[in-house]
């Protein structure tokens, strides 16, 4: 028995009997963590159970290639996934925390361990069953500045910033990210290999990105699924097919609103797992406000873009952009359309 097992299993009475660990309880939990954002829905966690702890890494064959070429997103969304874990421990009153420890070779970020008290949070399971990008239509009505300064308050007190800007000052560099991003073979073939956008896709109820989560009607889903077919998107492409495409996400360049981008400091990937957990916070912070997210990464892995965008946010010294999303009121109630598709998580190993 460890030091760590001794110090966080319950001996009852005299027979020594063990009763269950804060790790054990965890189980009953683990099914609604995967409410966790994560890019492109791949859901790339994966949990390595042992005596003590718990080790928080991911599959490779979830990570994505040339739509996330840093990995920054991967870290993120294994950072999402950590926060909801806690907030649903915290619920259910299991004493858990987590300590970072990445290492790349070994596709780990960290151990989920026993801890003094359950995580402490004003975020609730509720809020993680509610939440979900939003990508339709926006209502006109300003996101009050009240909430952007307590979101603003949040980044600040995890060692991170906000900067609020106006869509329009970021529109154009979102259109030139788009452009580059429908453009890229790579990252065409990522996003048709994750797109499920007919519920007759074998994997239509269990990860990716479908019609309904990407708002697009039935002719939209069949035209996509059709220009991203590969003839035709090596036909189309020196025509000027990004161009096309990118009127398809006119939602999410047109209007008004207000952008916020969260930077941080330095290139430290501990910290883009820990900007992953201040993304969680926020976005949940934000629900539990009536106002809804839409992430667009590109605009920060486009070698174009992501220079001018930390210049609008005046990003200074090591600053830089980690997460890009617009915040808004939907014009419709987003709870109508259904929650992201969860692969069934295996079963933790009896402990
Ligand atoms: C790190 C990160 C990056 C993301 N990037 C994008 C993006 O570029 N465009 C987009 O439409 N959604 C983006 N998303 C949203 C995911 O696609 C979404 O979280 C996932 O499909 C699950 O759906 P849900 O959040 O609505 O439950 C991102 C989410 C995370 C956590």
């Amino acid at each position: 028995m460890t030091d760590l097992d001794r110090a966080t299993t319950e001996t009852t009475g005299a027979t020594g009997a063990t009763a269950a660990t804060p790790l054990a309880g965890l189980s009953r939990v683990i099914g609604s963590a995967a409410r966790a954002a994560n890019a492109h829905n791949t859901q790339p966690w994966e949990l390595r159970h042992g005596t003590d702890h718990i080790e928080v890494g991911w599959r490779e064959e979830y990570a994505l290639g040339p739509s996330d070429p840093t990995h920054r997103d991967l870290r993120l969304s294994l950072g999402t996934y950590i926060e909801t874990l806690l907030i649903g421990a915290g619920a259910a009153s299991v004493p858990v925390e987590f300590v970072p420890d990445y290492d790349a070779g070994l596709r780990r970020v960290g151990r989920i361990r026993p801890a003094e008290r359950p995580y402490a949070t004003s975020l609730l399971p509720a809020d993680v069953n509610g939440r979900r990008v939003w990508r339709g239509a926006w209502a006109p009505d300003r996101v009050p500045d009240e909430v952007i300064a307590a979101a603003e308050q949040t980044a600040r007190e995890a060692g991170f910033r906000i900067a609020a800007v106006p869509t329009a000052a970021v529109r154009p560099l979102l259109v030139r990210a788009y452009h580059w991003f429908f453009k890229d073979r790579g990252i065409a073939a990522e996003l048709l290999a994750w797109s499920r956008l007919s519920p007759r896709h074998p994997k239509y109820h269990s990860d990716g990105l479908n019609d309904v989560m990407l708002v697009l009607n039935r002719a939209e889903s069949a035209l996509m699924n059709l220009l991203f077919a590969p003839a035709v998107y090596r036909a189309l492409r020196p025509f000027g097919l990004e161009r096309l495409l990118t009127v398809f996400t006119s939602g999410a360049t047109k209007g008004d609103g207000t952008v916020l981008v969260l930077l941080g400091r330095g290139s430290d990937p501990s910290r883009e797992v820990e900007a992953g957990r201040v993304v969680t916070r926020l976005w949940l912070g934000l629900y539990q406000q009536g106002v809804y997210v839409h992430p667009q990464s590109h605009v920060i892995d486009c070698p174009d873009t992501v220079g001018p965008l930390g210049e609008v946010c005046q990003a200074d010294g090591d600053e830089r952009p980690l997460v890009f999303f617009r915040v808004g009121i939907p014009a419709v109630d987003p709870a109508g359309r259904p929650q992201h598709p969860r692969r069934e998580e295996a079963p933790a190993p009896s402990r």
